[in-house]
């Protein structure tokens, strides 16, 4: 039974797809208002280092939707590791809520949190990896085409936290993975490395082409080329990325059935332009609203059900 949701090597297949077709088992009833409240007078912790929109909203409303409620905590009213120590933080949260989602900078703090907490605790974002995104993004693919084995998604742009999750939720789940990004952008060898030792039947790829890497693709994923804490480096990425941008030529070259997705935020005319980004908006917007589903069922399973078998 594991407890939290730090990152998606945690988990198995099988276990990944579970939470994905319950996800969209539940989703109309909870549409409608009849969906099971599973966790009455149950608070979520909402720790943030980082800006967020979908995120927090996410939670909040998943929260209340379970019949519980959660507490919005950010960096400046915590002061996490700074004015309180991460185990002290844990350890004192633990004590108080029923849950605590977090978004760090550093993946350790995450990890340290987990290991101090005595309740569950759930990864929104760190520098490494964003969990809870990708597996939002797999429901929305599975929606859209019905099944994910064998589909291939390419990830135009930095090799970041994003793509990383993605490459693991596309490897489990039997999906081709390809990374089109500038030299000196791609995900680090000894992931992939370690991937394989456990998915030596994976499908993945790095490349440095673009509009090769989108050839057969079903799904084309965008995210913003300067992550947050980045924001120095924004002059020098925009230069790095010129070539990787997801506009009409790129289109032109993928087929024609592809659909492109985007995280969010997006900056138009950087990684995506407003024309591509408009014919895409019901994608992307169920994609965003994805986000609220899945949390609601990680949430029913790490706080209702005991953690994820
Ligand atoms: N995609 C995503 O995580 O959005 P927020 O940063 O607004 O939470
Ligand atoms: N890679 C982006 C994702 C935002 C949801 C970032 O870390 O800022």
């Amino acid at each position: 039974m594991i407890k939290n949701f730090i990152q998606l090597s945690d988990f198995t297949g099988p276990q990944l797809s579970g939470l994905i077709d319950r996800t969209i088992a539940e989703k109309p009833a909870y549409l409608a208002g009849t969906g099971a409240t599973t966790l009455p007078r149950k608070t979520l912790a909402l720790l943030f280092e980082k800006p967020s929109l979908r995120t927090r909203v996410s939670f909040e409303v998943a929260m209340t939707q379970l019949g519980g409620r959660s507490t919005y905590l950010d960096q400046m009213t915590v002061g996490l590791g700074q004015r309180e120590s991460v185990k002290d933080v844990a350890r004192v949260l633990g004590r108080m809520c029923d849950g605590i989602m977090a978004r760090t900078f550093s993946h350790d703090v995450i990890k340290e949190l987990a290991e101090y907490a005595s309740v569950p605790v759930i990864n929104g974002l760190t520098d490494y990896c964003h969990p809870c995104q990708a597996m939002a993004d797999m429901v929305t693919v599975k929606e859209h085409f019905g099944d994910l084995a064998g589909r291939t998604l390419v990830f135009v742009g930095d090799g970041n936290n994003v793509a990383r999750s993605l490459a693991v939720a596309c490897i489990k789940l039997g999906m081709k993975f390809v990374l089109a990004c500038p030299q000196g952008y791609q995900l680090e060898e000894s992931f992939f490395e370690i991937l394989l030792l456990e998915h030596p039947e994976a499908d993945c790829q790095m490349i440095h082409d673009a509009d090769k890497a989108v050839a057969n693709a079903d799904v084309i994923y965008a995210d913003t080329w300067v992550s947050m804490g980045q924001e120095e480096e924004k002059a020098q990425r925009v230069d790095a990325f010129k070539g990787f941008q997801i506009n009409a030529e790129l289109l032109a070259k993928a087929p024609d059935n592809a659909i492109v997705l985007h995280c969010l935020p997006a900056y138009r005319d950087y990684e995506i332009t407003d024309e591509i980004f408009e014919a895409n908006a019901t994608h992307i917007l169920n994609e965003a609203e994805n986000r609220l589903h899945f949390q609601r069922t990680l949430l029913n399973a790490l706080l209702a059900d005991g953690g994820i078998e």
